[in-house]
């Protein structure tokens, strides 16, 4: 997987790997998004509003033209479990706050993505996109134990 994964960043033009998990794996996917996204647009700049509009938007879905957001399966609230609108299946949170297991395995993050965004939006989300979504589900903050 290693391989694939040296790969995938050769292809875009992404020069590290994240060796952390949790927020600070989820913050070198930020960054190098970001980098990705100013090979275009060089004074880009993540924001987590941007994120979290992007994460509530509502699109037709191409399947059957029904409304949905990344926030129907994932929630309001990423710190949160979500639920699968379809299939009704629990889904961890999708915060790397509440789930350090998030943003960690760069195939699984490309593959979602990938999968997701062409599900929801009809394609592939942009570098700024996801450079935009990570830096709103690293923003938030967790809950007071
Ligand atoms: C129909 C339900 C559904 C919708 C809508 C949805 N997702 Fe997901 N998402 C899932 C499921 C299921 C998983 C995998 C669950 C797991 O790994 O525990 C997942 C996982 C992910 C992951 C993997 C993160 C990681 O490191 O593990 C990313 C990234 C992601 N989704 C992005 C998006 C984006 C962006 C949108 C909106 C464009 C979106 N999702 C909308 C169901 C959904």
């Amino acid at each position: 997987m290693r391989k694939f994964a040296v790969v995938l960043f050769v292809a875009l033009g992404i020069s590290s790997l994240p060796a952390q998990a949790g927020v600070d794996g989820a913050k070198q996917f930020a960054e190098q998004y970001a980098k990705h996204a100013q090979v275009a647009n060089p004074g880009f700049k993540p924001t987590a509003e941007a994120g979290r509009d992007f994460y509530t938007k509502k699109y037709e879905r191409r399947k059957d033209n029904k409304e949905e957001a990344c926030a129907s399966c994932h929630t309001d609230n990423p710190l949160n479990k979500g639920k699968h609108v379809d299939t009704g299946k629990p889904i961890q949170p999708l915060s790397p706050v509440t789930n350090p297991q998030r943003f960690s395995d760069l195939q699984k993050v490309e593959t979602k993505f990938k999968k997701h965004c062409n599900n929801i939006i009809g394609r592939d989300c942009t570098p700024a996109e996801k450079s935009n979504y990570v830096t709103y589900l690293m923003s938030l903050e967790a809950p007071k134990k």
